[in-house]
């Protein structure tokens, strides 16, 4: 397994897989995300696990899709529709920055643990986009459409008290408790019956898919479309340049 996906196993049933790119604020790179992936559904299929924490490091879960490869991405969506179909009960462990990409990741986890001060937003408005896996749809029926609207359009970032207040994350501890918080959900899940878990799980996210799911399709096409466009070159090509971008409207 590559080093950019780390896993241990801090008890039996209970796997812990790290995000590990630090220098890039653990921004999701194709590789990253397949690798994540890969190991997700490893995990999965092994018989043993019966919970899984994903988090990242103390400045980071994740700052979002990795912007320097934006221009000649290969389309990730095979690899959400992946992270959405897992049968294995996952818990997001959010310290620092869970941004774009980052917190759709988190938001796609059946659990959220947040650290009091983390950052969590979708600030791909910024970038002349808008988010493109889950989080027009997730984040509006978690927060409601009032915050998600200030969030999404505005690029309005929630700090960890609020993510739990506004009901986005189930828990907001101290930074350093946010892991351990993390396993001991998982190990206490682990104890549930397995087999009902996951149909369970699975009747959760049904409960609203039909619709999710046509609005995760619109949202794709809409958040691909947007890329093509002169200002998403622009928005990418300031950040990368580090300086600020100037906005066509095309
Ligand atoms: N992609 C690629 N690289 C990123 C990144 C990202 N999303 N976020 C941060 N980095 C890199 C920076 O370029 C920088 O690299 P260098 O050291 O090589 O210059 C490094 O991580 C550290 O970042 P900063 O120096 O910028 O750290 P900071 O503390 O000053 O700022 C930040 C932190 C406010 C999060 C800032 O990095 C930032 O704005 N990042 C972009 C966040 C973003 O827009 N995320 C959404 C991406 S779009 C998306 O996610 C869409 C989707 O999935 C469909």
């Amino acid at each position: 397994m590559s080093d950019i996906i780390l896993t241990e196993r801090p008890h039996e049933h209970v796997a812990l897989v790290r995000l590990n790119r630090p220098k890039s604020l653990n921004a999701i790179s194709n590789e990253l995300f397949e690798q994540l992936v890969i190991a997700l559904e490893t995990l999965a299929a092994d018989g043993v696990t019966r919970a899984a924490v994903i988090t990242g490091d103390a400045r980071a879960f994740a700052a979002g899709a990795d912007i320097a490869e934006f221009a000649a991405a290969r389309p990730q969506l095979e690899m959400w529709d992946r992270v959405w179909s897992l049968e294995l009960p996952t818990i997001a462990a959010v310290n620092g920055l869970a941004l774009g990409g980052g917190l759709e990741l988190a938001m796609s986890c059946d659990l959220m643990v947040v650290a009091e001060d983390a950052r969590l937003g979708q600030p791909e408005i910024n970038l002349g986009v808008m988010p493109g896996a889950g989080g027009t749809q997730r984040l509006t029926r978690a927060v409601g459409k009032t915050l998600a609207t200030e969030m999404v359009l505005l690029g309005r970032e929630l700090n960890g008290r609020e993510a739990e207040l506004h009901g986005l994350a189930n828990r907001a501890v101290p930074a350093e408790r946010v892991v351990p918080f993390a396993i001991e959900l998982a190990r206490a899940l682990a104890k549930q019956p397995p087999h009902a878990v996951r149909v369970a799980k699975r009747a959760i996210a049904r409960s609203f898919e039909g619709s999710l799911h046509a609005g995760l399709l619109d949202e794709r096409q809409a958040f691909y479309g947007l890329l093509q466009t002169e200002d998403a070159r622009e928005g990418i090509a300031a950040f990368v340049g580090k300086r600020k971008p100037t906005w066509s409207g095309r």
